[in-house]
């Protein structure tokens, strides 16, 4: 069979003239219950009864639908021993690898609170839509590992979204750490950070290799070079400023439902 006239082959061919398809599947990886409670409140979801997970998993799913969405909401849930969010990178990859595998998802929206840095322009409340992730806490003085150690990734472009809903855009540095040692400060400004959080990067390699889009909204609740401390700020903001979240969170929600993700 002749090429198409163009020269294209028949694969690029039909790619290029198929119209790409609606959205149907979004899913949330969220660190904190209390980030995630007003989300699971606002668009009606329930709590799984028998987990897909493995037995005996920490992690939390809610699932339902929202308009025309299949919405999935994944927590690494309460620390066995402790009782507290796990947080941080080590559950958030290995959370973000179960759900895609299982769930199959189209999109995928980090949420979650963030340091902000006043310098580069973040007030309390402010939700940041990040467009590059990296890490602040990984080191290594050899040629190409120093690199990988930093793992910069471009988040999922969404330059109409962004613009219909007025969201500021900034990038994201993530380390395992709330308080920030002088290695990580340098780390963050190298990064060329606006917000900071505990694991933005770490999904961003877990969704990078599995080749899912993902979107990164991250809401300050403290302001990392300003005078208060960092964890009495955070503790102080947590709840209103997930409701700040919630709010933008839904917009966004609101935003994909009817669109593919040439449309964001
Ligand atoms: N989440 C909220 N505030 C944070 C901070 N200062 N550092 C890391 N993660 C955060």
């Amino acid at each position: 069979m002749a090429p198409p006239h163009d020269g294209k082959t028949a694969a690029v061919f039909e790619e290029e003239s198929t119209p790409e398809r609606r959205i149907s599947s979004v899913l949330f990886v969220i660190a904190m219950q209390t980030e995630a409670s007003p989300l699971v409140d606002k668009f009606r979801l329930i709590e799984e009864a028998e987990s897909v997970f493995p037995e005996g998993f920490p992690w939390v799913r809610y699932y339902g639908k929202y308009k025309d969405l299949n919405i999935n909401i994944v927590c690494p849930g309460k620390d066995k021993a402790l009782g507290v969010d796990s947080v941080g990178t080590v559950p958030a990859s290995l959370l973000t690898y179960a759900s895609v595998q299982t769930l199959r998802p189209d999109i995928i929206i980090n949420a979650g609170t963030s340091g902000g840095f006043k310098a580069k322009g973040a007030s309390i409340g402010d939700v940041f839509v990040a467009s590059h992730v990296a890490f602040h806490d990984r080191r290594n003085p050899l040629p190409k590992r120093d690199i990988y150690c930093i793992g910069t990734r471009q988040a999922f472009s969404t330059p109409n979204l962004v613009k219909e809903l007025n969201l500021k855009v900034g990038k994201l540095s993530t380390g395992n750490s709330l308080d920030m040692s002088p290695q990580d400060a340098a780390g963050i400004i190298s990064n060329d950070a606006t917000v900071k959080d505990m694991e933005g990067a770490a999904v961003a390699y877990v969704t990078d290799l599995l080749k899912v889009p993902t979107i990164f909204l991250k809401a300050v609740t403290d302001i990392v070079d300003g005078d208060k401390p960092t964890p009495e700020e955070f503790l102080l903001n947590l709840a209103t400023v997930s409701a700040a979240l919630d709010r933008a969170a839904t917009q966004v929600v609101d935003f994909i439902n009817g669109k593919s993700l040439s449309d964001l």
